[in-house]
């Protein structure tokens, strides 16, 4: 048996006794006495009895070990043209600082603290300044909308809401104080706190009394130590898009979190302290919060945080300057990122005008990665291009290549193989494992590994009936996918009403509901169909009230400004077309999956349960009809 397959095996076999040892890399208050129990609703915890407290393991410890003067986070703003690094020491004073800030506003342990705001430093201060009290951050993505903010402020019930005054995409400036406002007027729950992080870019009125001034409270505080947490206390909630309109809040404990992320920048992405990591991506994301801020500090690394886009910010060159600039070892971002690049430079000529002798290794994942992209970037940069799998419950990766165990040569198109403690099967409904090259679901043997969402956000029994229920035994990943004989994975996309546009998750039910309020709209149907540059976008198929005359133009218009307005820019629904009628099976059931198939150009069957195969026809025809 090679290493890899000794170390997963030995995962497998002994989940507790693997997790034990992996749990000594972490520097405990108190080591757990216990490595994996169940709660009181039978969910798996692991660590039972453990005290810790994250923050201290991503700054005071590596303070106290000689690490005070290394750059723990390099800030890399090409749209302000900002270019600032933190020492570890400097990041832990602010941070000990702001975390004092929040507590004379009453912020302690388990209370909530929303985090909306761009790509600044102040971001991961008031992350780990949260951690520090033992307080559940919860980060919203600063391109959803005031309603999408005002869905997770009532689900999390924050007491303060930490935001900055604007954000900068490419170069147009996004005033944050409207859409906070109108969030708040549309919660239920009301915040004690609005703490407005100024940039010079564009100022907030400090117009509500319950508004602060970051710098000034800042300044004014007291720095304050580390509140011991449980192992299994909530560090962060971060909510994502499921089948419904209403987005599912993950927790990630403290215990469990720490311990996997400090063993996958180990055995996945071979980095050890010192290095320099770089996930190109946002915090408002998983991979941001997993790979910009806690895995790297945890590890001792220099994390750069990167304020900008792969392309316009201001070339298809601006990859490669920051990993030469900064000396990069790990790259990290979604294929998205470098099919922009290739559209823009196909060449690569702009990467010769830098040096990337640094660069190891290039991971991607978030959405499908197509071989095209993958071996573009492997010729282009001469280093392995790994393609990971893993998604928001799972908060680190579930199927990769383990460049720091022994790299494996991973068939183009594949993810790889299990990562140790990750049981993954490929089953069919009644729950038999498939053979090799036949397609099913991809299931996890329970328990998760530590790492993984213990639970929902206050919804234990909506976390056991979304991801527990249809294939007992197994938590469900929503996505489909196969192996090979080699036991190599692919994954063949969601087989839910989740898409990935531009490594974004979205729900296409979310959309529904928007589009559905229109008046003139009796059904609809979105669906993801396949882009060349997002991986995937959102095409919307209404059918009229009866008596309504709209014009598809005027219609297209109103729904695609109704979804900006109510979801956030970042949905790209662009496209919407009037048709006759939804094609649906005897019983009711849109047949999404086959107007997918059509809309992707893609063989189809039509299903023997559907009500009038003609419908399909009318589909295929609107849509050769039109260039989306
Ligand atoms: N705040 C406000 N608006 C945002 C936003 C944010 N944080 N992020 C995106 N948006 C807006 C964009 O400005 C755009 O608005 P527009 O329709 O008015 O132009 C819209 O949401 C769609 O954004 P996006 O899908 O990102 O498209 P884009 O054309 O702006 O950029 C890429 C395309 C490829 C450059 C961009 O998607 C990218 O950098 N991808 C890299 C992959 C990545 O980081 N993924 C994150 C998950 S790992
Ligand atoms: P998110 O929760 O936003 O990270 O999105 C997770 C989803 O993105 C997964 O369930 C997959 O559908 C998809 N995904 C993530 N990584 C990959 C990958 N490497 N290949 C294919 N799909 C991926």
């Amino acid at each position: 048996m090679g290493h890899y397959e000794t170390l997963y095996q030995r995962s497998i076999s002994d989940p507790e006794g693997f997790w034990a040892e992996q749990a000594q890399a972490i520097d405990w208050f108190q080591f757990p006495d216990s490595i994996l129990s169940q709660d009181e609703h039978g969910l798996y915890r692991w660590y039972k009895g453990g005290m810790l407290n994250t923050c201290h393991l991503a700054l005071d410890y590596h303070v106290a070990h000689g690490r005070g003067e290394q750059t723990a986070l390099i800030y890399d703003s090409p749209v302000t043209q900002t270019f600032q690094k933190y020492t570890y020491r400097e990041l832990l004073d602010e941070t000990a600082r702001f975390a004092g800030a929040l507590s004379q506003l009453g912020v302690g342990k388990g209370d909530r603290v929303i985090i909306y705001m761009p790509m600044v430093p102040q971001v991961v201060v008031g992350m780990l300044a949260c951690a520090r009290l033992g307080a559940i951050h919860s980060v919203v993505f600063g391109g959803f909308a005031p309603h999408e903010l005002a869905l997770r402020i009532d689900d999390a019930q924050p007491k303060v809401i930490l935001t900055s005054s604007a954000g900068v995409e490419f170069d147009k400036i996004i005033p944050y104080q409207p859409i906070l406002e109108s969030a708040l007027r549309e919660a239920k729950h009301q915040v004690e706190h609005v703490i407005w992080h100024q940039r010079w870019i564009r100022k907030a009125e400090m117009t509500d009394d319950r508004y602060l001034d970051w710098e000034l409270i800042a300044r004014s505080a007291n720095p304050v130590g580390c509140t011991p947490v449980e192992a299994t206390d909530p560090l962060y909630i971060l909510y994502t898009s499921g089948t419904t309109g209403k987005p599912k809040g993950i927790v990630r404990d403290n215990g469990g979190h720490a311990v996997a992320l400090r063993f996958s920048m180990q055995h996945i992405y071979d980095v050890q302290p010192g290095d320099v990591y770089w996930a190109a991506s946002d915090v408002g994301w998983v991979v941001g919060h997993s790979y910009i801020v806690y895995a790297p500090l945890i590890t001792g690394c220099t994390t750069v945080f990167y304020e900008g886009k792969p392309v316009r910010t201001p070339d298809a060159g601006a990859y490669w300057r920051v990993i030469s600039d900064y000396g990069v070892k790990v790259m990290f971002t979604a294929p998205t990122g470098f099919r922009a690049v290739k559209k823009e430079d196909p060449d690569g000529l702009l990467k010769q005008k830098y040096n990337l002798a640094s660069l190891r290794y290039l991971f991607l994942a978030g959405e499908r990665c197509d071989v095209a992209t993958l071996e573009w970037a492997q010729k282009l940069l001469g280093i392995p291009v790994i393609d990971h799998w893993w998604q928001t419950e799972s908060g680190w990766p579930m199927l990769a290549n383990l460049a720091g165990v022994e790299l494996m040569s991973v068939p183009p198109g594949s993810v790889g193989k299990p990562v140790p403690g990750f049981h993954v099967q490929i089953i069919d409904s009644d729950i038999n494992i498939m053979k090799p090259g036949e397609e099913g679901a991809v299931g996890i043997r329970l328990p998760l590994p530590p790492g993984c969402l213990p639970t929902l956000w206050k919804a234990p029994d909506q976390f056991k009936e979304s991801y527990l229920k249809a294939y007992p035994g197994y938590y469900f990943t929503g996505d489909g996918g196969y192996r090979d004989k080699d036991e190599y994975f692919y994954i063949t996309g969601r087989i839910d009403d989740v898409i990935n546009v531009a490594g974004h998750r979205l729900s296409t039910a979310d959309m529904e509901e928007i589009v559905a309020a229109h008046p003139a709209v009796a059904e609809c149907a979105v669906i993801g169909v396949a882009n060349d540059l997002k991986g995937q976008v959102p095409m919307g198929f209404v059918v009229l009230k009866a008596g309504m005359d709209m014009t598809e133009v005027d219609l297209e218009t109103e729904l695609v400004k109704m979804v900006r307005d109510r979801l956030g820019a970042v949905a790209c629904f662009k496209n919407a077309m009037i048709v006759k009628r939804l094609p649906k099976t005897r019983s009711g059931k849109i047949l999404r999956r086959v107007m997918r198939n059509i809309a992707d150009g893609k063989d189809f069957q039509t299903p023997s349960t559907i009500e009038d195969s003609s419908v399909l026809e009318e589909i295929k025809e609107k849509l050769d009809s039109v260039s989306f």
